[in-house]
């Protein structure tokens, strides 16, 4: 009765599903190894918990804060920027802070579409995205992803028909791993402003990258009609913490702060002080983080290949994206594997209907655990 329209649009997760297959697995006695989860299982840099702790005893951090007190965190955002991707902005109309990119997500697009608008996103996608459009009451539109593109969507295969308000990207990619180039963004910015889209970039494995790899910023392509969302949650390892920053387009930025107004007040100062700390930090900080998840993808990749699963290299991301062996479909070769291995995986269906025909591992366990895991799925039986 109390369901709103917008509530029962939000579509439900296979997610339910798999935390029911664990359950099983547990009281059969497995042991579970949960690699169905993309949270950082590392801890924050220890002067960013220094920060925090401060914070909580100085009672000027108890007040509600207010926008001028959001400047700490901005400037460290702009600084950041200007280091890492040399792109300059005004701390005082072109970022804001984020209680974590997906609050940013559902909240921007509350800020610059109406109900009905057309937003393409990729498929397979985080699924979040569909529900921030359902709140949104947006018409969400799949770009499909496919393996022989790298997992770059075909902008040119959009028809000149469709007028949609915003373009949504995300690379490092959840759950393909796939990266862009700038090159590819530079095009993505351009194809978005002469189609009239915002393009938005949801960033948040800006700093998981490996070996040489850097991943680039779409705001490389300018700011004008595109909004970045960045997020101290795999970066910093900072999931519970939920902080981030939305950088870009100063309409699209001071139309985001007037939604928010009317929903939140800012982080927590302490978490905004300890956020700018961290944004602070020296690059190797963040190398020696993503360090662990590189090592994490050397011991899984090679194990399931030596298996003869499929699986893609990754650049970045704490992800590996495999095709799952054999013409099992993904929801029932992840349960199966769940409830008789105890190896609990994300099946690729719960990204989208492109994620059919593979499982997402999420790199967050010590390599041996991992080779393990690969080991046990070995034994897994579909039939
Ligand atoms: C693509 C993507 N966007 C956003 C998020 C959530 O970020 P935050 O913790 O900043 O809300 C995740 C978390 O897994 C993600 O994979």
């Amino acid at each position: 009765m109390w369901e709103s329209k917008r509530a029962a649009a939000v579509p439900g997760s296979v997610f339910a599903l798999m935390d029911a297959a664990k359950g099983r697995a547990r009281a059969a006695g497995l042991s579970v190894i949960d690699l169905s989860i993309g949270s950082s299982d590392q801890a924050p840099p220890e002067t960013v918990l220094d920060e925090l702790r401060a914070a909580t005893r100085d009672p000027d951090t108890y007040r509600y804060p207010l926008f001028s007190d959001t400047a700490l965190l901005r400037t460290a955002a702009t600084r950041y920027l200007d280091r890492r991707f040399g792109i300059k902005l005004n701390p005082d109309t072109e970022v804001l802070p984020l209680i974590g990119a997906q609050e940013g997500l559902a909240h921007l697009l509350m800020a610059v579409t109406d109900p009905g608008d057309i937003l393409l996103l990729p498929d397979p996608g985080y699924p979040p995205y569909l529900g921030a459009a359902a709140v949104a009451g947006l018409n969400p539109v799949p770009l499909p992803l496919h393996a022989e593109r790298g997992f770059l969507p075909d902008l040119d295969a959009i028809p000149a028909t469709l007028q949609p308000r915003a373009l949504l990207l995300n690379y490092p990619n959840n759950p393909t791993s796939a990266v862009a180039d700038q090159a590819f963004f530079q095009r993505a910015a351009d194809w978005a402003r002469q189609r009239g889209a915002l393009l938005i970039h949801d960033h948040p494995y800006a700093e998981l990258t490996f070996g040489d790899y850097r991943a680039p910023s779409a705001l490389e392509a300018g700011t004008a009609g595109v909004v970045e969302l960045h997020s101290l949650s795999k970066t910093h390892h900072m999931g519970g913490f939920r902080v981030g920053f939305a950088a870009g387009d100063a309409a699209a930025i001071a139309a985001l702060t007037r939604v928010k107004g009317a929903v939140d007040f800012h982080p927590y100062l302490g978490i905004q002080r300890a956020a700018a700390r961290a944004l602070d930090l020296p690059d190797e900080v963040g190398r020696a983080g993503a360090a662990t998840f590189q090592a994490r993808r050397d011991a899984l990749v090679p194990a399931l290949r030596e298996l003869g699963w499929q699986v893609a290299m990754p650049q970045a991301s704490m992800y590996a994206w495999a095709q799952v062996p054999g013409l099992t479909d993904s929801v029932t070769f992840a349960v199966r594997a769940a409830e008789q291995t105890g190896v609990a995986v994300s099946p690729g269906r719960a990204f989208g209907a492109r994620g059919e025909g593979f499982v997402r591992f999420a790199l967050v366990q010590p390599p041996e655990v991992l080779r393990q895991a690969a080991q046990r799925l070995a034994t897994v039986t579909v039939t």
